[in-house]
């Protein structure tokens, strides 16, 4: 994909999953990377795979809890032009048996640890006037889940941050895009704690972002069926709601609070 030749992309959560294949694909369209992981060992992986195609592969392993790093990235490399705010973490907090330490870790990543990637850098994308940004949110985030609570609040956070500043910023020339995947075969996905229907390979969805990016979309969800439905979900009656979805979700009611 030409839109995306010799562009500096920063991408998080890059040595696993949905992540990985986002810098494999860019790098096989010559862009250069900025790849950002916690784990050390996949990331060097990814590099030494991205760097058979891209001219430039740049590396870093940090905790997206912790704001200092990514500031000391931001002062070490030239301004991206594109933010690919992909890392999060997946878990299950139920109602009946929630636990705070989970939720302030999922919401730390998810969330925090999103605003924490994009921040440092929308100073110099103003006085640059362009830059883009792809925030990876979640079909999850249309309405609270059961056995969600945690997951589906942080993806819903990231909903409401990404449409504020995507009309902050639209005057200074910088793209916000929203995705909003369905389920998708990776690490997180790699349990058996609800079903996941409509499944999709972490290669043909890197693949669609980067098509919705290209084109500067808003908001791309997929796939279209199921966000169809989630819509549908979005303006159901709550009686309806939740009679419906504590049949289908198919969890156990002794679900453990924890993250994948
Ligand atoms: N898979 C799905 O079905 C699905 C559906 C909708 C949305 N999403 C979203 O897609 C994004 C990518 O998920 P994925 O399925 O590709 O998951 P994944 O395979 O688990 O990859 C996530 C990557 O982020 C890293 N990470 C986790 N916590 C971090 C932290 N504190 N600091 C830095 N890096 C951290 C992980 O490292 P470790 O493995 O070492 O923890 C991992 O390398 C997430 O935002 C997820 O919520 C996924």
């Amino acid at each position: 994909m030409k839109y995306f030749s010799n562009k500096k992309i920063l991408i998080t959560g890059a040595a696993s999953g949905l992540g990985k294949e986002l810098a494999l694909l860019l790098a096989s369209y010559s862009a250069k990377l900025v790849l950002i992981d916690i784990n050390q060992e996949q990331l060097e992986h990814v590099k030494l795979t991205c760097e058979k195609n891209a001219t430039e592969v740049q590396t870093f392993v940090v905790n997206l809890l912790d704001e200092a790093p990514l500031l000391e990235i931001r002062d070490n490399i030239n301004l991206p032009d594109i933010i690919f705010a992909n890392a999060g973490v997946g878990g299950v907090n139920p109602g009946f048996s929630f636990d705070n330490e989970i939720d302030s870790k999922i919401m730390g990543i998810n969330y925090h640890g999103l605003v924490k990637t994009i921040s440092p850098f929308i100073d110099g994308f103003v006085k640059r006037k362009s830059g883009q940004i792809c925030g990876v949110s979640s079909l999850a985030s249309m309405r609270g889940l059961p056995g969600a609570s945690s997951y589906s609040a942080s993806k819903a956070a990231v909903n409401n941050y990404l449409e504020s500043i995507r009309m902050d910023l639209r005057a200074h020339n910088i793209f916000i895009t929203t995705v909003l995947p369905g389920f998708i075969k990776t690490p997180m996905t790699d349990h058996d704690a609800f079903d996941m229907p409509l499944i999709q390979t972490a290669n043909s969805s890197a693949e669609k972002i980067l098509k919705a990016v290209s084109k500067r979309k808003r908001i791309y969800a997929f796939p279209k069926i199921m966000y169809w439905g989630t819509l549908l979900n979005r303006f159901m009656p709550s009686f309806i709601y939740d009679f419906l979805m504590t049949r289908i979700s198919g969890q156990s009611k002794d679900l453990k609070p924890r993250i994948f």
